[in-house]
């Protein structure tokens, strides 16, 4: 019986560590991670927890102490100076305190303080310079041996090909090269228009771009570097804790990440861990965690190592944004525009920081490309307060059982047809309002802020309207009776009152917001303001001629043939007069001063502030004289008005010799179209 336990304990704990080993060897070595961070760390947590409580079977090789995966052959082996050790992982209060006293009983007194640094999500590498110049670049690897990635790291502008100041005779710096995130969603772009390899995440793109045989890539991609360790000094100041150190690297040009903050205590520095994780998705780079450091390098040097990581630092990890889950089925939601999108209904899993049992999956083409499969094992992402999205299946967790998606032929909303356009991204039901989720969906953002701004119109109110039937389409609002909401559960004399009173004061909304709130594609809210100021009335909008849409500054011809196609369809010619009939104005009062057509074919520019206009007026005025809002200067613009605190617009019309006028200039223009620019610019070049 004790046997057959102690074999069984021995068999688990093998188990476990090859899994380990094959899983650090996907992470590490090849950038290509079968399971997330978060399961990694929970496998060598459960081992960690055996080997503990079995020493008889601690002996031998483990990963518990073991730092990354061997090289990959791929470039030359560097064998490291000194150790690159890895850290240990804190995930709660409790783990950070532990740690705090354990610390405070090995010195006998207090720490006497910690540096807190973000813990870049990248890959960590180690730069060698010799008398100021870089000589040597190389990953991690195994801790011991890692690969010399020299020249691709020169590629990477922020890391000096020589120091600044007095240099050092010998310096070695630990880092992690990072994808700034907006630079990885940029790569992954331009590799799906290539067909090429996506990413998973920055991560991954910054390993896979550092560990290139073509030095070229690796500077075609945008990288970047934090420091946050010194490996070896020679020839260099005594320095007496890590943040004198990192403010020495600072002066030798190696930037100090501004968070970086030094803290007295424990309780600071898990006040800066909460404060880290609530910015973390405003930062432009990804951060998994907060490495605590103790800053006095005596106290550092005292307390020395384990076998994988330094005693005087810690790593918290912040909840992962990245899970393993199953996906049980592809679904199809219907939004205000018709299109179907698809979403994965998954197994509920708990990732950055709450539990998601759906996620988005974008398009039919995008369910393609990723290859996901009903049935399949998929990483599950879910930063901030983004939409949780699948990245895509864990291939190596296939058994043939998965099933193929496809869009849908029929709405399951409505049943009508589900239709996509050649050359179309997106597939859409061709139910219109009779869709009741397009309808929800058109009322929802038709009602939203910076539409026409019905304060108590959400989706509970519209679901609620929906089902007692009083919505079939959007301008059914602008019909509502109180009587068909009180009695209903939820809804009181006041409430009514005041939604009634909402829908009331949405009838004189700006042609701007009315625009918003119809939802024509390609027309946004830029769109809308330049069509409102250009017409100043809805049924204008919609009558005038598409070129003419097209001629004006800031619409272009996708957005004119858009909204003349919008404007051709039954339901929504339908759908106006009835907001018209509802008492709707849709129509702004005209600026001060008639419209004409006296600058009519003339491009203006206005930089700098004016005094008599607000910049919305100063371009009303313009377009209500038939004349174009230019956005720059060019040989075409017709004059540059110019008014307090120019802009380079004024240095370029100059250049051009595009004539500038000040704002009394300006006034005469409107009131007499361009002779006044034939004569010579008043004294406007100087403008107060
Ligand atoms: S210090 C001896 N500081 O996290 C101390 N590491 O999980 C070595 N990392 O291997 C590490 N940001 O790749 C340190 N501010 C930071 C870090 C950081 C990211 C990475 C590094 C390390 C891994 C450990």
């Amino acid at each position: 019986m004790r046997d057959r336990l102690f074999a069984k304990v021995r068999e688990t704990i093998e188990a476990l560590r090859e899994t380990i080993r094959h899983h650090a060897a996907r992470y590490h070595r090849d950038d290509d991670p079968e399971i997330s961070d978060a399961e990694y760390d929970a496998l060598v947590r459960q081992l960690e927890a055996l080997e503990q409580a079995h020493p008889e079977h601690a002996g031998g090789a483990s990963p518990t102490a073991e730092v990354g995966a061997s090289p990959s052959g791929l470039f030359a082996p560097v064998t490291h100076a000194s150790r690159m050790f890895s850290l240990d992982n804190a995930i709660s209060d409790d783990d950070m305190a532990a740690w705090d006293q354990r610390l405070a009983r090995s010195l006998g007194h207090a720490p006497s303080g910690y540096t807190c640094e973000l813990k870049i999500d990248g890959l960590a590498i180690a730069l060698t310079y010799e008398r100021g110049r870089l000589v040597l670049g190389a990953t991690r690897g195994d801790g011991t041996t890692g690969e010399d990635v020299t020249a691709n790291l020169r590629a990477v502008a922020a890391i000096p090909a020589r120091l600044r100041g007095d240099a050092p005779a010998v310096l070695e710096v630990r880092g992690e090269v990072y994808m700034p995130t907006s630079a990885f969603v940029a790569l992954n772009r331009r590799q799906a228009d290539a067909d090429a390899r996506l990413f998973a995440n920055p991560r991954n793109a910054a390993a896979g771009s550092v560990r290139q045989k073509d030095a070229a890539v690796t500077a075609s991609r945008d990288l970047s570097i934090w420091i946050y360790q010194l490996g070896r000094l020679e020839g260099g100041p005594s320095l007496a804790s890590h943040w004198d150190t990192l403010d020495y690297l600072a002066s030798l040009g190696f930037a100090k990440n501004p968070a970086t903050a030094r803290v007295a205590d424990v309780a600071q520095a898990m006040a800066y861990v909460r404060n880290a994780q609530r910015e973390r998705a405003s930062r432009p780079y990804q951060t998994d965690g907060v490495v605590v450091k103790l800053d006095v390098l005596d106290e550092q040097r005292e307390l020395g190592f384990t076998a994988k990581a330094p005693r005087w630092a810690i790593a918290f990890k912040f909840p992962p944004e990245e899970q393993v889950t199953r996906l049980r089925d592809i679904q199809i939601n219907i939004g205000r525009t018709g299109a179907a999108t698809p979403f994965a209904v998954l197994d509920p899993v708990f990732v950055g920081g709450a539990t998601v049992g759906m996620a988005t999956l974008h398009n039919a083409d995008e369910v393609a490309r990723k290859d996901v499969r009903i049935g399949d094992w998929v990483i599950v992402r879910r930063a901030g307060d983004v939409i949780p999205e699948v990245v895509g299946p864990v291939l190596a967790r296939r058994d043939g059982s998965e099933t193929l998606w496809q869009m849908p032929t029929v709405c399951p909303s409505c049943a009508s047809p589900i239709v996509r356009g050649s050359g179309e991204k997106v597939a859409r039901c061709t139910g219109g309002f009779a869709c009741r989720s397009r309808l929800r969906e058109y009322v929802f953002h038709f009602a939203s802020r910076g539409a026409m701004d019905i304060e108590g119109m959400g989706y509970r109110t519209v679901d609620t309207l929906l089902e007692l039937g009083h919505l079939a389409t959007p301008a059914d609002i602008f019909f509502l009776q109180p009587e068909a909401l009180l009695g209903v559960e939820g809804w009181g004399e006041t409430s009514v009152n005041k939604l009634m009173a909402a829908i009331d004061r949405a009838r004189a909304r700006p042609l701007t917001n009315v625009l918003v709130g119809l939802g024509i594609r390609h027309v946004g809210a830029s769109a809308s303001r330049l069509l409102a100021l250009r017409y100043l009335d809805l049924r204008m909008v919609l009558e005038a001629p598409e070129p003419e849409l097209a001629a004006i500054d800031g619409i272009g011809p996708v957005s004119a043939a858009a909204l003349r196609q919008w404007a051709s369809e039954a339901d929504n010619v339908a759908l106006v007069q009835r907001l018209l009939e509802g008492g709707v104005v849709a129509r702004d009062p005209a600026p001060a001063g008639e419209r004409s057509d006296r600058l009519a074919g003339l491009s203006i520019v206005v930089t700098g502030s004016l005094v008599g206009f607000t910049r919305e007026q100063a371009e009303a005025a313009i377009l209500a004289g038939g004349g174009k809002v230019g956005s720059s200067v060019s040989k075409k613009t017709a004059a540059v008005v110019v008014g307090a605190a120019p802009g380079s617009k004024l240095a370029k019309a100059q250049q051009l010799g595009v004539p500038v006028l000040d704002e009394d200039g300006f006034v005469r223009l409107l009131a007499a179209g361009p002779s006044v620019l034939a004569r010579p610019a008043p004294s406007a070049s100087e403008p107060a």
